[in-house]
């Protein structure tokens, strides 16, 4: 099939490779000539395994080309994605104008039968406002020329989002007319040969179970958090606590790992939108608004626990901080944890030294020419002169580490993990203070 892809972000990009991989001829847009001329040159402008080979394997076979071109890219494509941002409005609601804009621009220059399918995460109606925007443009030129507007929300997880995508464990699509839906579930077949995880539903309710999915996974990690906070103070272990309700097939174990809070560029963004587009509908959604704050608040129990532990005048003090990213294997920091703790240390008066695998110039970008703050190019080099190690991101890498050596080269030896990554006990053993989430 023949398919456009507007937008090269994260979500634009894993799923263009990933229709191109599948043998489909896919043609990228972005109005960002700076990403297309990276993505020309055989690189990519975001860290996802496997992703790069993937991108250069398809342009090599002459199935995954890039444009900046707006009348290309809709001339191209029968099936049009729209993959654009939708950054959160001060208000904390979506801004729909890159969404819209991508619609005004197919409905200005198309000719033919196209599938307009929204991948965006985007508000319950907005559906209905690409489709008039794209009547719109179409009805300026005197035309009626036919076309369908579909939802198909992702969810894609970073880090492994190219297996997500190649290996679904379903498929949402949100469409009102027949042809659309054909289109889309041939498309989406060799996907899913196995067994038939397409969902077909109407536009409103596919795009209200993208966030119904993420509000839902998100509770359950706030919920485990406060938890654990009480586990914390009534000396249990939530550990134990963890498994034994996970064990439930009701409950099962996914997304139950308390820790120092969520972050990343869905959970945060998408409770907030969903809570924002319920009270303009006249209701208030109080469950999510509580995640909402029990995770902010959860973003500075390590800092808590420091100022518990050290008192709130950190200044002469150095932390060495494992992990920058929002969770391993991106350099994702938006939203991440490691920011509120990275800035709480420095208001503290203290300086840090960070590590973390791919993160590191991203949070160079992020806080800029900040002199407290350096980095070390492996983790017990982090170490040299700190008193105390914070970790914020479960790297692998930080799983087994010498607690022998960690204890020999921090002043103080303190380590506060915001990950549980080690059995107490044996952080104990080694002479070591530890301070995790709810763990005895
Ligand atoms: C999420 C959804 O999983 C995905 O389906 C959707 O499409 C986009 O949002 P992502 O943001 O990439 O994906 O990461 P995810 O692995 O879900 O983790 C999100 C955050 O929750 C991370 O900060 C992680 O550390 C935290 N988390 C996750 C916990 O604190 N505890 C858990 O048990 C699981």
């Amino acid at each position: 099939m023949k398919i456009t892809v507007i937008g090269t972000g994260y979500v634009g990009l894993v799923s263009g490779t990933c229709l191109a991989e599948m043998g489909n001829d896919v043609l990228c847009l972005d109005l960002d000539a700076r990403k297309i001329a990276i993505l020309q040159d055989g690189e990519i402008p975001i860290h996802e395994p496997g992703l790069l080979e993937m991108v250069r394997r398809n342009v090599a076979a002459g199935r995954l080309r890039f444009t900046t071109s707006i009348e290309d890219s809709v001339a191209f494509g029968q099936l049009q994605f729209i993959a654009v941002g939708t950054p959160p409005d001060e208000d904390g609601s979506a801004d729909l104008q890159y969404v819209l804009a991508a619609a005004r621009n197919i409905g200005k220059h198309m000719t033919d039968y196209k599938v307009v399918i929204d991948k965006s995460t985007v508000p319950v109606g907005t559906g209905d406002r690409v489709k008039a925007a794209l009547a719109d443009e179409l009805a300026k030129r005197g035309l009626d020329t036919p076309f369908s507007v579909v939802s198909n929300p992702e969810f894609l997880k970073e880090g492994a989002a190219v297996e997500d995508f190649m290996r679904p464990d379903r498929v949402v699509i949100g469409a009102e007319d027949e042809r659309g839906i054909a289109m889309m579930r041939e498309l989406y077949a060799p996907f899913i040969r196995n067994h038939d995880r397409v969902i077909v539903m109407d536009v409103r309710s596919a795009e209200l179970t993208k966030y119904a999915a993420n509000a839902m996974l998100a509770t359950r990690i706030s919920f485990m958090n406060e938890l654990a906070n009480l586990a914390d103070v009534m000396g249990a272990d939530i550990e134990q606590v963890r498994v034994g309700i996970g064990s439930d097939p009701r409950i099962g174990f996914h997304f139950l790992y308390p820790g120092c809070g969520y972050g990343g560029s869905c959970f945060p963004k998408d409770v907030q939108a969903l809570i924002r587009t319920a009270e303009e509908n006249g209701r208030q959604l109080k469950v999510l608004q509580s995640v909402e704050d029990a995770n902010e608040a959860q973003k500075h129990l390590l800092l808590e626990k420091i100022d518990g532990r050290l008192g709130k005048d950190l200044a002469g003090k150095h932390f060495a901080l494992w992990g920058l990213a929002f969770k391993p294997n991106t350099d994702d920091m938006r939203a991440a944890s490691s920011r509120v703790v990275i800035q709480g240390l420095l208001e503290r008066g203290a300086t840090v030294t960070a590590y973390d695998p791919v993160a590191m110039n991203e949070s160079r970008r992020i806080f800029g020419d900040e002199t407290r703050l350096r980095y070390a190019d492996a983790p017990m080099a982090a170490l040299q002169d700190a008193d105390a190690l914070v970790i914020v991101t479960e790297w692998k890498e930080f799983r087994v580490p010498n607690f022998g050596a960690i204890k020999a080269a921090l002043k103080l030896p303190l380590i506060f993990d915001g990950r549980n990554l080690y059995p107490p006990q044996q952080v104990r053993d080694n002479g070591l203070e530890y301070f995790a989430i709810g763990r005895r």
